[in-house]
């Protein structure tokens, strides 16, 4: 255990994604509720700033209600809730603007926005598929003072929440149809707009035409050189809008099929080979969102006139509570054993934060509490963990359930359970579950609380349902194939609140 390669480690957590289900719903006013943003930087996380961001929100909302009512459904945001740094909760309480709500089932993983220090750009971590799984959306913190950004932050909330991909085609400013003909890669091959030559704004010439022309078309340019020389740009409506595409502000049009707009100028093209079209099979915009369940006709409720979004902070429960849940099973004999404790050692020695507690249980046929809660105040306390990782031996059957029950039990769960009860629980296992109490019901259970389940499986034959037990309880559930040495994926308690 001397030399632990620190970079390999930090490596392997990075090729974690981050996917978890959202828990944003829409209520019956067609309204947004429970969008999570995650606050990460201390400095930032000031009384002035969230303010900012709050105004921000309320005017995300207000375009949102603008550009969804295109599509015939009024939809904005109605609460809001931010995970800041726990040092901050008490001078933002003070404030008066924020109300603050006890955490349930928040966790940095399960945040829908991540507002980051510094810049960059608004960004959805790469969704390439139509309705693809979501992920989370990257915010750089100075947005929150511009409003003037509001749309972009709502081009990746509709990519995060609806599909909505990608229109253009990231530096190709034109395609070729299948006449050969080159056209501008913009919703709709009647957008209007201008072509002009590059370098030749101010030339006078009608460059126009030469873009257009006969000549560039039959002396058989190439794309490449089509572009080299030529651009387009779309005309802004007389609105101002810009036609069809909700990558521009303000929207509220949006790009979409004959049956639905008879503005030829929105007709989209399903021949623009960009990300949409060739993740939603060439559909427009329009189509995608109306195909989307907050769209539906069959949705029920009714939009109401917007209001304020109310911004709530999530107090983080103040004791960090951590159960260590291994599987001891005959299966796990050999090197899955060794590399359990291995990892969980790891775990104990460099990942745990100071100031949690941490209790350990082994399970095999019955769950054993190996420690109880302790709590980690210096290195000799993780040496003294660390040693009862390594006493584990392998032997006998499978009960996951008992084990789940005796986790809850050691952070204070007892029937009946409820979302006051909260904690987090790390359970590796390789097998199925063959003993013991109803595991689906356990599982029920412990989505009643609002104790977090990462689960890690380690074989291929692990129990399927606990990947089950990660998404109901705001986990993350892992597989790591048994031939891989580094084996398992942890994160702090830290991380959730
Ligand atoms: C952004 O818009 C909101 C809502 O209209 C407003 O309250 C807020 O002051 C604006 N913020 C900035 C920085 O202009
Ligand atoms: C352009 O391409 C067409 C079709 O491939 C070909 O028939 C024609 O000869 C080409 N013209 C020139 C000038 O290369
Ligand atoms: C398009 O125009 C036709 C004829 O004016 C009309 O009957 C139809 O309702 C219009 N469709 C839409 C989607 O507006
Ligand atoms: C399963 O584990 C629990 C907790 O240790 C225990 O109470 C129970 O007896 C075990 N086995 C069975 C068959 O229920
Ligand atoms: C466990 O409980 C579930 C849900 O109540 C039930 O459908 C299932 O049949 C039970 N399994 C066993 C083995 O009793
Ligand atoms: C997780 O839960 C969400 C919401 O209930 C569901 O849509 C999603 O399919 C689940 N994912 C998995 C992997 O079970």
């Amino acid at each position: 255990m001397a030399a632990i390669n620190v970079v390999s480690w930090l490596l392997i957590l990075g090729l974690f994604s981050h996917c978890s289900a959202t828990n944003i719903r829409l209520n019956t006013d067609y309204r947004l509720d429970n969008i999570l943003i995650l606050v990460q930087n201390e400095n930032f996380a000031s009384v002035d700033n969230m303010k900012a961001l709050k105004g921000y929100l309320a005017y995300v909302s207000h375009q949102m209600a603008r550009a969804t009512e295109a599509v015939g459904r009024r939809i904005s945001i109605n609460t809001v809730r931010l995970l800041v740094p726990p040092s901050k909760i008490a001078e933002l309480k003070n404030a008066g603007v924020f109300p603050s709500m006890p955490a349930t089932w928040e966790s940095e993983v399960s945040a829908d926005v991540v507002l980051e220090n510094p810049g960059g750009k608004v960004k959805t971590i790469p969704a390439d598929e139509c309705y693809g799984p979501n992920k989370w959306i990257k915010m750089p913190e100075y947005t929150v003072r511009r409003n003037a950004t509001a749309n972009s932050f709502l081009r990746e909330l509709s990519i995060y929440l609806w599909g909505l991909l990608s229109e253009s085609v990231s530096g190709v400013q034109f395609y070729q149809d299948g006449s050969g003909t080159f056209q501008p890669s913009v919703c709709s091959s009647n957008t209007p707009g201008q072509y002009r030559l590059r370098n030749s704004i101010s030339s006078g010439a009608d460059s126009s035409s030469i873009c257009l022309s006969e000549l560039v078309r039959f002396e058989n340019f190439s794309l490449a050189k089509m572009q080299e020389i030529c651009e387009f740009t779309t005309k802004p409506s007389p609105t101002g809008n810009n036609w069809g595409s909700i990558l521009s502000q303000p929207v509220s049009l949006f790009c979409d099929s004959k049956s639905f707009n008879n503005d030829t100028r929105v007709h989209h093209s399903s021949q623009v080979p960009n990300p949409f079209n060739r993740a939603c099979g060439g559909l427009s915009a329009g189509e995608v969102l109306r195909k989307h369940p907050h769209f539906l006709p069959t949705t029920p409720g009714a939009s109401v006139q917007e209001t304020q979004p109310t911004v709530l902070l999530v107090e983080k429960s103040a004791f960090r509570d951590v159960v260590l849940v291994l599987d001891v099973s005959g299966s796990m004999n050999h090197d899955r054993i060794k590399n359990e404790i291995r990892s969980a050692t790891i775990y104990v020695k460099y990942f745990l934060e100071t100031g949690a507690r941490l209790s350990i249980v082994s399970f095999s046929a019955t769950a054993r509490e190996l420690q109880t809660l302790l709590k980690v105040s210096d290195d000799s306390v993780r040496e003294q963990l660390a040693k009862k990782i390594q006493s584990l031996a392998a032997g006998g059957s499978t009960n996951i359930s008992g084990a789940i029950y005796e986790a809850m039990s050691i952070l204070g769960a007892t029937a009946p359970y409820t979302k006051s009860q909260t904690g987090f629980v790390v359970l590796i296992t390789d097998g199925e579950h063959n003993t013991g109490p109803n595991l689906t019901v356990a599982i029920e259970q412990a989505a009643k609380t609002s104790i977090v389940f990462d689960t890690i499986s380690i074989s291929r034959y692990a129990d399927e349902r606990m990947a089950r037990l990660a998404n109901l309880t705001n986990g993350r559930s892992t597989f790591v194939s048994e031939n891989t040495p580094r084996m398992l994926n942890w994160r702090s308690p830290l991380q959730i609140w």
